[in-house]
């Protein structure tokens, strides 16, 4: 299968790339590599796939091949670059296509809301259409836990009603996940949304609670506790999340199986076992062998109470249910965190 990966330089992404490549699917990554935050982290993730030992131009057709998987290749493509994209379709005659590119972040988007609209609506708009003009097989595409906003039952379940995002950067996920639908009726292109919950684990983001805290408690510098520490999140390990996509990718949505004879489907994948933050940063305190020196301070205007996956649909239909429990993502998180392959320890 020639699977192409959006977002590739990233957390979820290269984590995908890598496991897709070792089974031996042939790979186009791509990725803008921009500067949300420290780029060392994806220069190094991108290494892991064999990409990249010197400088990665700014020339959107420029290959780099991989060292390590001979069935790998990067582009450093923007979503946003309508013309790059086309071009790219047009050329590689994609199997599926996997767009994990997007502006992460929650509280990120309260500040700086117009980074959504660049690569979560613009960008999402040029990939479905590049699968519209050049027909591919499946369309997988990353939506997120936050789209369940400030709905009250729990477990979240994908037949929940979901109107009310509290951040822009739910509402764009939303606006996918609402596009995708709209595609795959119109122009019959199976589309699977995927609703990550709290993703951690080795090469994790550092705008996220995970490594902030990793980050702090072994510097020894104080954290910030979000609304007193009352907050309850489904934290879930990094290869459950790719092996669940994977799973998921595999498994093509037909048109008798779904709503409205639509190929079009929404899965969670989570853990299923909301931990409370305090539990967690005891976790991290414990695997570090430090204290941390917690600041309470309230809730953050974006942030939500709870989240907790209902993963009933993930594991009847496709047959997957994450397996790491959080200690032991916590030990692996931290094993990593304390490497050599750290860039930012
Ligand atoms: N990590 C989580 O907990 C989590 C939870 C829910 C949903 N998600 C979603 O999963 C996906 C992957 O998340 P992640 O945690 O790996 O984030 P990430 O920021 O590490 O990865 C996203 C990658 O996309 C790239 N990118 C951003 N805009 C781009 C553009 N216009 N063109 C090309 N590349 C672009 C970035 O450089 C980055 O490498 C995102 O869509 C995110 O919204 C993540």
């Amino acid at each position: 299968m020639k699977i192409l990966v959006t977002g590739a330089a990233g957390f979820i992404g290269s984590k995908i790339s890598y496991l897709l490549a070792e089974r031996g699917d042939d790979i186009v990554a791509i990725d803008n590599i921009n500067d949300y935050y420290d780029v060392r982290l994806k220069y190094g993730r991108l290494r892991e796939l064999g990409i990249g030992e010197g400088y990665i131009c700014l020339e959107w057709n420029k290959e780099y091949n991989s060292t390590k998987f001979k069935n790998l290749k990067f582009l450093r493509i923007g979503i946003d670059n309508h013309d790059a994209l086309s071009n790219l379709f047009a050329k590689e005659h994609f199997d599926k296509v996997i767009n994990l590119a997007a502006q992460a972040g929650v509280r990120y988007s309260i500040a700086n809301p117009y980074a959504y609209m660049t690569s979560n609506l613009d960008g999402f708009l040029n990939i479905i259409e590049c699968c519209r003009n050049y027909p591919i097989k499946h369309f997988l595409f990353a939506s997120s836990s936050s789209v369940y906003g400030m709905n009250k039952k729990v477990p979240f379940s994908e037949e929940d009603v979901v109107q009310t995002p509290v951040s822009l950067y739910a509402a764009s996920k939303k606006s996918n996940e609402l596009m995708a639908h709209c595609y795959s009726k119109l122009y019959g292109i199976p589309c699977t949304g995927v609703r990550y919950f709290t993703v951690y684990g080795p090469w994790g983001r550092p705008d996220m609670a995970p490594m902030v805290f990793a980050k702090a408690i072994t510097n020894e510098n104080s954290i910030s506790v979000f609304n007193n520490g009352d907050m309850i999140r489904d934290f879930t390990y990094i290869d459950d999340i790719a092996n669940g996509s994977i799973k998921i990718l595999d498994n093509i949505p037909i048109n008798n199986d779904c709503a409205n004879g639509v190929p079009y489907r929404i899965y969670n994948i989570g853990c299923s076992n909301p931990v409370k933050l305090m539990d967690f940063i005891n976790e991290i305190e414990i695997a570090v062998g430090k204290k941390a020196k917690k600041i309470f301070k309230p809730m953050q205007p974006g942030d939500v109470y709870m989240t907790y996956a209902d993963t009933t649909k993930l594991q009847t239909e496709i047959g997957y249910k994450p397996n790491i429990d959080l200690h032991e993502g916590i030990n692996k998180f931290i094993e990593w965190y304390k490497s050599d392959k750290n860039p930012l320890k």
